[in-house]
């Protein structure tokens, strides 16, 4: 009886179908099978280790339709793809994308539907994908839930945040999987998000570490029509389960056939260095949707900004409190003598951009509206187009065109997405009016319409559209509490950057990221894309502004220099006030120095959790930069200049002096110059919390 029900399944489903596939390299191999339930599995090995076990992939649809079982494999495609591609700009120039591809097309047995699984084998991972083809038995419908599974080999080390729908700024907690705990230990208030399903969530890029040496990163690419997803960490067997950020009924997705979902990613490697020189993600994405990408360029920025977060001025220009811009007589208002955004310090930031070789300046605090915006959860806050009374808009523009400065527009959103979207129209009339080139987008607070959550469906399309309205348009944009990158820079060039993380911005006004934090980052939320951390802080301590305050930068003053080569943007902000780069000009060479697109890159050393130190070479000249930055331990590295080109360089090395230290006397540096050649190595040694960056000039 039992030999004729096995002989039944397997001509249902094939249960004897296992299968394996291999990265063109032969490290990787990717074993795909069915068993008697007809259920599809796929299981990853590098070399002989296991990356991820045997693992279900599928879904639920509707109320409780079971897209995951009885299926037959009708077929299974195999194809390879080997090829160059340029970037329109980038940490390198080019990037090979090198797979092998395996589509393996299913039928459920009694419905007939069709579901195609398709899987691309790289060097240093796996994507994975599903396609709902067209079909008549399925057109329209609800994703319930995603079943993808990453059964991992052990209790590795992890470096999560918890997985919050709404937001990615939290610290970094390293931990065993089996002690993930992501509803302790929140950070952020509650008036501005706190929407996590439980306390074994997590967000992706997600960092692993096995024991038996193992590199893990976990996450997806190519983001679209689809909500963000958060991993569910089974914390008995190291299962972690595909969670998808739900609307307010519970449901996922509404889909309608032909669709794709984003790829499910696994960066695997030995070496922590080459999970940091992946381009998988970047591979998994679309070619540029624009096709004119000669006006998309990479800046470097400063911005009346950090003034406001140390408290030094006011995005607000009166002192009020719920006020509606429709019912305010805003040229009468009482100013409070704190606005940030005046005409007069905006042409002196100009100044100092023209003077240092800046492409352009942010101006926030601009427009009506920052007395009534933050955590009211108003729908009707900005209009994107009213000036302040002391900001003139026509006389800031025209100056900035005579320097040669461009500006970058301010959109704090309020997370009001209706009002946004209604006004988007009109507000890009204006800054184009005023030339402006690029726009900083912010959604602070919970979404409105309620019931909305920034990861959701609804947001990701809601990011989409802006984007491609502002290619439309020629603008680049930089959002800040955006849905996190996936790559989607490759399709959508004139997404420079996005916040997505806890930023520099914390160290202002809270306890702040700790010194780990950025040895952290390039292993997790900067594996998806560049982030606008907004590096570059002289005056670390912050009872300069406010005696008493107990607030700090989590680094020495080196680090924040060595953070423009660590942090990868091409919108990448020099972030402290003009005045205090004036007090430490030799530090500040560097900053005007370093440039924001890059030729090569090469991770000369990199621990999660520890260390980074890596080189880049300047897109445009033959200038190599190298950033080195450590936690709260104190390192020292012998560095092979073997990665410069031949010739002669100018080093200057900008480095923490021996008594430096993140705490106690965090803004000691010294700076060295000597003339160096590739055959030369240099030690370096980085304090507590420090850092080292150097800049080696081609003679
Ligand atoms: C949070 C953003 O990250 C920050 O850069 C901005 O200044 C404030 N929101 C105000 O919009
Ligand atoms: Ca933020």
């Amino acid at each position: 009886m039992k030999k004729f029900l096995l002989l039944i399944s397997i001509l249902l489903f094939n249960v004897s179908i296992a299968q394996t596939y291999y990265s063109p390299d032969k490290n990787l191999q990717l074993n795909i099978s069915i068993n008697e339930k007809g259920e599809l599995h796929y299981q990853l090995k590098f070399k002989d280790k296991f990356v991820v076990k045997s693992s279900k992939l599928g879904f639920i649809l509707n109320e409780n339709d079971d897209f995951y079982s009885s299926f037959k494999i009708e077929n299974i495609g195999q194809s390879s793809v080997s090829e160059k591609w340029p970037t329109v700009w980038g940490e390198v120039d080019s990037i090979l994308n090198q797979f092998n591809e395996v589509k393996v097309a299913l039928k459920q047995v009694q419905s007939e539907r069709q579901l195609i699984i398709t899987f691309r084998i790289f060097n240093d991972g796996l994507g994975f994908r599903y396609e709902f083809p067209k079909q008549e038995n399925l057109k329209y419908f609800i994703v319930k839930d995603e079943l993808s599974e990453f059964s991992l080999s052990g209790n590795h080390e992890a470096f999560w945040i918890p997985g919050d729908y709404d937001s990615q700024e939290y610290t970094y907690t390293t931990s065993r999987l089996s002690e993930v705990n992501s509803a302790k230990g929140l950070s952020f208030d509650d008036i501005i998000v706190k929407s996590i399903p439980g306390n074994n969530f997590v967000q992706t890029p997600f960092m692993l570490k096995s024991d038996d040496g193992l590199y893990i990163n976990i996450h997806e690419a190519a983001l679209l029509d689809y909500p963000v997803m958060y991993l569910e960490v089974d914390k008995e067997s190291f299962v972690l389960r595909s969670h998808l950020c739900p609307d307010i009924f519970g449901n996922k997705a509404y889909l309608q056939t032909p669709f794709s979902t984003p790829w499910r990613t696994i960066i695997v490697s030995e070496k922590a260095e080459k999970i940091l020189e992946s381009n998988l993600i970047l591979n998994l994405n679309e070619p540029s949707k624009i096709k004119d990408v000669s006006w998309i360029k990479p800046q470097k920025y400063i911005g009346i900004w950090w003034g406001m977060h140390v408290g030094l001025y006011s995005w607000n220009y009166a002192d009020l409190d719920n006020i509606r811009i429709e019912t305010t007589d805003w040229k009468n208002l009482k100013p409070n003598g704190k606005h940030g955004a005046t005409t007069e310090r905006t042409k002196r930031y100009i100044d100092f951009a023209a003077k240092y070789g800046f492409d352009a300046v942010l101006i926030e605090g601009w427009n009506v509206g920052w007395e009534d915006w933050f955590g009211h959860w108003k729908e009707n806050v900005f209009d994107f187009i009213t000036p302040y009374p002391d900001f003139d808009v026509e006389e800031v523009s025209n100056y900035s065109k005579a320097k040669s400065v461009n500006l970058i527009m301010h959109h704090e959103t309020s997370a009001s997405i209706t009002n946004y979207e209604r006004r988007l129209d009109e507000a890009f009339r204006f800054l184009k009016n005023y030339n402006y080139n690029s726009i900083k987008t912010g959604y602070v607070g919970r979404i409105i319409p309620r019931g909305e959550h920034h990861d959701g469906q609804w947001m990701v399309n809601h990011f989409t559209r802006v984007l491609e309205k502002a290619a439309e348009e020629k603008i680049c944009i930089d959002s800040h509490e955006s849905v996190r990158p996936t790559g989607l820079h490759r399709t959508y060039p004139n997404w420079l950057s996005s916040e997505a993380s806890r930023g520099n911005e914390f160290n202002a006004w809270s306890e702040g990221n700790p010194p780990e934090h950025e040895t952290i980052l390039p292993f997790t939320r900067l594996i998806g894309g560049p982030m606008d951390y907004t590096p570059g802080i002289f005056q670390i301590k912050m009872d300069y502004y406010n005696p008493g305050s107990k607030f700090q930068v989590h680094t020495t003053l080196a680090k924040q220099l060595a953070l423009f080569v660590i942090m990868y943007s091409p919108i990448q902000m020099a972030a402290d006030l003009p005045e205090n780069y004036e007090r430490f000009p030799d530090a500040f060479q560097f900053i005007v120095d370093v440039p924001v697109d890059w030729q090569k890159k090469k991770v000369l050393s990199a621990e999660p959790g520890d260390f980074i130190v890596i080189a880049r070479k300047d897109r445009n000249s033959q200038n190599w930069f190298l950033g080195a930055v450590t936690d709260e331990n104190e390192r020292e590295f012998e560095l092979s200049l073997e990665f410069l080109d031949e010739g002669n360089y100018e080093a200057t090395l900008y480095c923490d002096s021996n008594d430096a230290n993140w705490k106690t006397n965090p803004m000691s540096y010294k700076i060295e110059k000597r003339v160096v050649t590739k055959s030369d190595k240099i030690k370096i040694r980085l304090a507590e919390g420090g850092g080292c960056a150097i800049s080696f000039i081609k003679k």
